[in-house]
């Protein structure tokens, strides 16, 4: 049997694909605008960027007046897009490196305004998430905001195998899936499909895991779908996904 690809792999091979200006993938329409939403005024604010991939969303922040964005991924492909990206976009304020968020040190401030990590937790085991958390916990300011988004933990069981997304869940039941790697695919409007893959969690894990790592308010949580105007603006595309929970938005926000 052939070892499945490393995340840094998949996402080096794919970096051509996820590098874009503007929305194209099923979640640049169903998540990304939420999680700018959630941040809400972010003008001069210093953002952590976890898992940035090609910088999509650090780019959005900047435009929007966020101060600075520092990026961190394991793809060095996703990193040299967002380089170029930025360069191109005369974007200075944004700063990029190579690396894993589990083990990642060289931070260039030791406190952020604010924290994000877009589709990062679905890579990561809950051990290794919530390390992460921990860390991000310690680099953020009081009343500094961290808001991420995975896919929703119930779609690998209640959708099928078929566009324009699906995780397969390879007979596992929703609790003998844990920590279990479900591969799969979000497509872009004009049909190229993207590999994704989900370690599996369920939503106890992500809330046990953000208390273990000193996080002590509540998170406000969206379940995110496909809403009446992706469906006015192109029903072939979102329709087959009407109806279902794709992804999860946590927002949480430190106290001191
Ligand atoms: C689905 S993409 C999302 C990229 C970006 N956040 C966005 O919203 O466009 C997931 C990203 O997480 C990165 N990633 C996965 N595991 C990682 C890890 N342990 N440390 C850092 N980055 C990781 C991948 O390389 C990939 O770029």
């Amino acid at each position: 049997m052939s070892q499945p690809l490393s995340t840094e792999t998949i996402y080096n091979k794919q970096a051509a694909s996820w590098s874009r200006s503007e929305k194209i993938l099923l979640s640049d329409f169903t998540a990304r605008p939420r999680v700018i939403e959630a941040l809400g005024d972010i003008s001069g604010a210093n953002v952590l960027d976890l898992g940035c991939g090609e910088g999509y969303v650090s780019r959005m922040l900047l435009n929007r007046s966020a101060g600075s964005v520092f990026g961190v991924d394991a793809s060095s492909e996703m990193i040299t897009q967002a380089k170029k990206s930025a360069a191109k976009e005369k974007l200075p304020n944004s700063h990029y490196a190579v690396g894993n968020a589990v083990t990642y040190t060289d931070f260039p401030t030791t406190k952020f305004d604010h924290a994000i990590a877009v589709f990062l937790f679905n890579y990561l085991k809950i051990e290794e998430m919530t390390e992460v958390m921990a860390k991000v916990k310690n680099l953020l300011k009081a009343g500094g905001a961290f808001i991420f988004t995975v896919p929703h933990p119930c779609l690998p069981f209640m959708k099928e195998e078929a566009p324009p997304f699906y995780f397969e869940h390879d007979g596992k039941s929703y609790l003998d899936g844990i920590d279990q790697t479900f591969e799969g695919e979000i497509w872009r409007r004009d049909g190229v499909p993207v590999s994704v893959r989900c370690v599996h969690k369920t939503f106890s894990h992500y809330f046990d895991a953000l208390k273990l790592a000193g996080f002590q308010s509540l998170p406000e949580v969206k379940e995110l779908s496909v809403t009446k105007e992706h469906l006015k603006l192109d029903p072939d595309f979102f329709a087959p996904l009407e109806g279902y929970p794709l992804h999860v938005l946590f927002k949480v926000q430190t106290n001191d």
